[in-house]
Order: structure tokens, then C-alpha cells, then sequence
């Protein structure tokens, strides 16, 4: 932490004093940069860019020349661990990710392999240590894996999914496979993540996108559980700096107290939930990342400036927010416009932490 130029968000994330919020974007590197949609058409398949160390550097240094952001994200995929597990996947043009051999059974889940951070994911560690090399101590570097019940529904449905069906089938079928699936991918995670960290990594994400279509008991058995367990196994300190921690589950306002108590040291938040209902729920265990309608940036500049306004004052005065969207930036967004957001939080957030 000592020799970053700006520490805000590693503050932040861990609720400790700060003189401005800190702000960054989920999907700050896609494409709804110009200079990103050059890259990745030169790249081939999008998987190419993830596995091609110094493109995906590029990648990641890209949002940064352009906007004053506070943290830096691996350009990457939740999904480079079950590619490593050999599952066939692909990426088709506007189609989403897409899986060769989906797993379905209590074989095919007995038969997957733990993949080792440092042969079939090695490219990842590659793209952290050059980033890590590039970002120059300016800014703190985020590291991210999706989580476990994620991750599973990507490789048992085969694709992105409207309904669940064969995850939810298997849940309520042969729960018991379903655990050892999301234990086998627990082990995966907290093995890549702490390589992340030797690799440079000065903060964690994890992404569990799908974990709000789940029941609030189904998600305590076979989410949050197996979030808990990782974070207990993740490294927390480097060179005396702490290592932040963030679960993200979408669609997840109602349980964010159960969230508060897995060890994770922020929470991120989506729209749908109000940061002060947020903050009411968790108390000061954690630090809350959110949660700006990723929809707002199609609005004019003074509606982005009202809704930063309104973002800010939800969470109130004191420290532990990391301003941020509360999903991914969409691809068809000006990018003048994260300028104006970016802007505004500069401009307005310094009057919540005197
Ligand atoms: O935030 C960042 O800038 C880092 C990069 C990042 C990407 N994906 C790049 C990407 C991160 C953190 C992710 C996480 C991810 N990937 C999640 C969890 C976060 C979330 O959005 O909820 C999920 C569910 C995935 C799986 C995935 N990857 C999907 C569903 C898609 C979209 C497919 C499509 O065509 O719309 C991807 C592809 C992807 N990941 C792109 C990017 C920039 C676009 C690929 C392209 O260039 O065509």
C-alpha cells in the first residue's frame, strides 16, 4: 500500500479513511471502447485476447489512458477455469460463451480436474505480473474469479441460461454431486486467486452473477457456503499491505447481512438495492461497491450528474464506498459519458469524508 500513488480504493474497500470516494467500472475494458473492438477484432476469438498475455495488458491499460479510474481490473474471463478444465469452450458472436462438453453427471463431475494455476492457467499469471509492470505502482490491481455456483451453472448448462434448468435439476435431483462440483471448483478458485495475489494481484473480485436466482436457503447451501470457504483460504496480506476482498452476487439486496458475515471485506451492490437500505443491513463489517444503473450512462450529462448525486448521498457520509456501477458497463454506451460520471464523483464525493 505504501508505495501506490493512489491506494483510495484498496482504502475504501477495507472502510478505512479517504479523502474522495474511489471509482471504478465493472467490464472497464470491453467494448464499448473504439481502441477495444480494434484490438479484439485483430485478436481473432475473444479467448485469444484473454490467453495472449501482452494484448490482454493492453487491454486492461486501455480505460485507464482515457479515464481518471481509481483501480485497475485483469482483462479476462470468470471463465478461463472450466476452459482449463478441458469442458470445449468458445465464445460465439453475440451468442455468449458456449461449452463443448457440458457436465452432467456425477462422472462427468467426478472425471473434471482441479486445473493448476501454473500450467493451463499460467497465461493469467503472465497477464497480472506485465499489468502489474505497466500500472507502475499508479494504481491498485483487481483480481477476480467467478464464484463456484457461477461457474457451475456456465458448465452444466452449457451457455448463458434464462431458465437453469439442468443446474437447478441437478440441484433438486443429486444435490450431492452438485456439492462435489462446487467443491472440486472451490478448490480451483482459492488456488488461482492465490496465485493471482504471488502474481501481483493487491485486491480479489469475486463474481457470483447467478447466485440471486437461487432460493435464500439454496443460496446459503450452495453459494454462500462455498464463498466462505474460499475466502477463509485466500492470502489477506502482502508485504504488510491487506488484500481486499469483494463478493459480488447480483440480484442479492435481501441477503446482504448473511454476505456481511462470509469475511469478505466489500460487498458489491446492484441498482435494484438502495445503499443506505445496503449499509442499514451490514453496519460497518463491510465496505459496499455500487451501484449506479449501468443504463444511466445512455442519459443526458446533467441526468448522469443527478444520479451520482443520488448514488453518493444513498451511501451517506464516511468512508467504505467504492463508487462503481452495479453491473457491467454495456457496449453500447458513449464513452464521454463515463467521463461525465467519473467527473462528478471527483467533484461531489470529497464533501462525504471531511
Ligand atoms: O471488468 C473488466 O473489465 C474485466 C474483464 C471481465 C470480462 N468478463 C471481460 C469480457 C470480467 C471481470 C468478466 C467477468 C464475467 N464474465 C462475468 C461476471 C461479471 C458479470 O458480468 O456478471 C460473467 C458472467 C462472464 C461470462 C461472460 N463473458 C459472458 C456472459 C460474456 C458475454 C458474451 C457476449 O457476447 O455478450 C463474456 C465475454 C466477455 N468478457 C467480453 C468481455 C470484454 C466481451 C467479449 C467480446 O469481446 O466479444
Amino acid at each position: 500500500m505504501a508505495d501506490l500513488k493512489n491506494d483510495l480504493y484498496l482504502r475504501a474497500a477495507l472502510s478505512k479513511p479517504v479523502e474522495r470516494t474511489p471509482a471504478w467500472m465493472m467490464r472497464q475494458a470491453g467494448r464499448y471502447l473504439p481502441e477495444y473492438r480494434r484490438l479484439r477484432s485483430k485478436a481473432g476469438d475473444f479467448m485469444d485476447l484473454c490467453k495472449n498475455p501482452q494484448l490482454a495488458c493492453e487491454v486492461t491499460m486501455q480505460p485507464l489512458e482515457r479515464f481518471p479510474l481509481d483501480a485497475a481490473i485483469l482483462f479476462s474471463d470468470i471463465l478461463t477455469i472450466p476452459d482449463a478444465m478441458d469442458l470445449g469452450l468458445s465464445f460465439k458472436q453475440g451468442a455468449g460463451p458456449h461449452f463443448l462438453k457440458p457436465v452432467r453427471s456425477k462422472s462427468d463431475i467426478n472425471n473434471l480436474p482441479i486445473p493448476d494455476p501454473a500450467d493451463k492457467l499460467a497465461y493469467v499469471m503472465e497477464s497480472v505480473t506485465m499489468i502489474r509492470k505497466s500500472l507502475n505502482n499508479s494504481i491498485p490491481l483487481i483480481g477476480f474469479s467467478g464464484s463456484p455456483w457461477t461457474l457451475a451453472t456456465y458448465m452444466v448448462e452449457g451457455s448463458s441460461s434464462k431458465d437453469y434448468r439442468y443446474i437447478k435439476a441437478l440441484m433438486y435431483t443429486d444435490p450431492k454431486s452438485l456439492h462435489m462440483l462446487l467443491q472440486k471448483l472451490a478448490d480451483s478458485i482459492i488456488a488461482y486467486l492465490n496465485a493471482q495475489v504471488s502474481s501481483g494481484a493487491q485486491a480479489l473480485m469475486i463474481f457470483d452473477t447467478w447466485g440471486g436466482v437461487l432460493t435464500p436457503g439454496s443460496f446459503r447451501e450452495f453459494s454462500l457456503n462455498y464463498l466462505e470457504k474460499i475466502i477463509d483460504s485466500l492470502t489477506r496480506e502482502v508485504d504488510g499491505s491487506k488484500i481486499p476482498i469483494t463478493i459480488f452476487t447480483k440480484n442479492a439486496g435481501q441477503w446482504l447481512k448473511m454476505m456481511a458475515t462470509t469475511g469478505a471485506d466489500c460487498l458489491g451492490v446492484d441498482w435494484t438495492t438502495d445503499l443506505s437500505d445496503a449499509r442499514a443491513q451490514v453496519g460497518d463489517k463491510v465496505a459496499l461497491q455500487g451501484n449506479m444503473d449501468p443504463a444511466v450512462l445512455y442519459g443526458t450529462d446533467t441526468r448522469i450528474r443527478e444520479e451520482v448525486a443520488t448514488v453518493l448521498e444513498s451511501f451517506g457520509l464516511g468512508s467504505g464506498h467504492v463508487f462503481n456501477l452495479g453491473h457491467g458497463i454495456q457496449q453500447y454506451v458513449n464513452p464521454d459519458k463515463v467521463a461525465v460520471m467519473l467527473e462528478a464523483v471527483r467533484e461531489m464525493s470529497p464533501a462525504y469524508h471531511q
